[in-house]
């Protein structure tokens, strides 16, 4: 089927969209992106993606194209015309495109580009991957320093993909200065004695929208979290391990570098997270 995308103000057929070739995002990656999942052909947590979209624009200095409420229509309007029930919504700022191709950034009446379309991924909420777990590798984080803003120069990520990959795994966690920053596309915890760690922000992780509503479900449950840097060690010899992302929600990480985490099956924390998260986000979904 063709999807009905959204550029530039609008709807058209995926073969009719098209953007510049001196588009910014197209040749210095500098654009700014966000995912939103779908469930029940509503919205998670649309007013966290668009706070943080509206920061890494304001952190890069490019200006904001849309607003917030009319931004929440064209996601509603792409969910309603693609009949997604379950899946996402990827979104896309760029600088625009200038004349020519410059380091510089072009003159401010360059407008922005924004581009919107939906992923259809029927049983979401359900993933055959959540009730296994998955394996991961530890990579060295070679990223840029600003991993607070969500940019897509997404290229070492896409490396650490084919890396885990290449190991027979799914995903791989990021280490710098010995400690796990985050996964590839995902933030990363374990689970020790009861209590949740997980690395706290800063501008060496994502500040994962997700993160922030499974923190707070933990809390509410009376479940002890515990904010610092951790390990690959730690995470091999923890009770449990997930990681937290909007395509993923809660999933279990059952092995790391080849070593199983706890008993090597998903645990009893990440499994009631995903449960409270799912029914929790669902309640609220606009
Ligand atoms: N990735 N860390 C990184 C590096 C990410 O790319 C992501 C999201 C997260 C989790 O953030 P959130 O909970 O807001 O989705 C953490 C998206 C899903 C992606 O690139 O597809």
């Amino acid at each position: 089927m063709t999807r009905t995308v959204y550029v530039n103000g609008k709807y058209l057929p995926e073969n009719e969209a098209t953007v510049s070739i001196f588009d910014r995002g197209f040749l210095f990656a500098d654009g700014v992106y966000e995912v939103t999942s779908v469930l029940d052909g509503k919205l998670i947590d649309f007013d966290g993606h668009a706070k943080r979209l509206a920061r890494s624009l304001g952190e890069l200095g490019m200006r904001n194209p849309i607003e917030t409420e009319d931004l929440l229509e064209v996601h509603r309007e792409l969910v309603r015309a693609n009949n997604i029930i379950e899946g996402l919504i990827y979104l896309q700022i760029t600088r625009g495109a200038a004349a020519d191709r410059d380091f510089t950034y072009p003159s401010d009446d360059t407008p922005p580009t924004l581009v919107l379309f939906t992923q259809n991924k029927p049983g979401l909420a359900d993933s055959p991957m959540a009730k296994v777990g998955i394996k991961v590798i530890s990579i060295e984080d070679q990223r840029w320093a600003r991993r607070d803003i969500k940019t897509v120069q997404l290229l070492y990520p896409s490396m650490g993909k084919m890396m885990a990959k290449a190991a027979g795994c799914d995903d791989a966690w990021m280490v710098e200065d010995g400690a796990v920053t985050e996964g590839t596309s995902n933030n990363a915890y374990i689970v020790k004695g009861g209590k949740i760690i997980t690395r706290h922000l800063s501008n060496d992780i994502l500040h994962g929208i997700t993160r922030a509503a499974v923190l707070r479900f933990a809390r509410e449950a009376q479940m002890e979290v515990e904010e610092r840097a951790f390990t690959v060690a730690e995470a091999q010899d923890a009770d449990e391990a997930f990681f937290t992302s909007a395509s993923a929600f809660v999933m279990p990480v059952v092995e790391l570098d080849g070593a199983a985490i706890g008993t090597g099956a998903p645990g009893p924390v990440a499994t009631r997270l995903r449960e409270i998260y799912l029914d929790e986000s669902r309640k609220v979904a606009i």
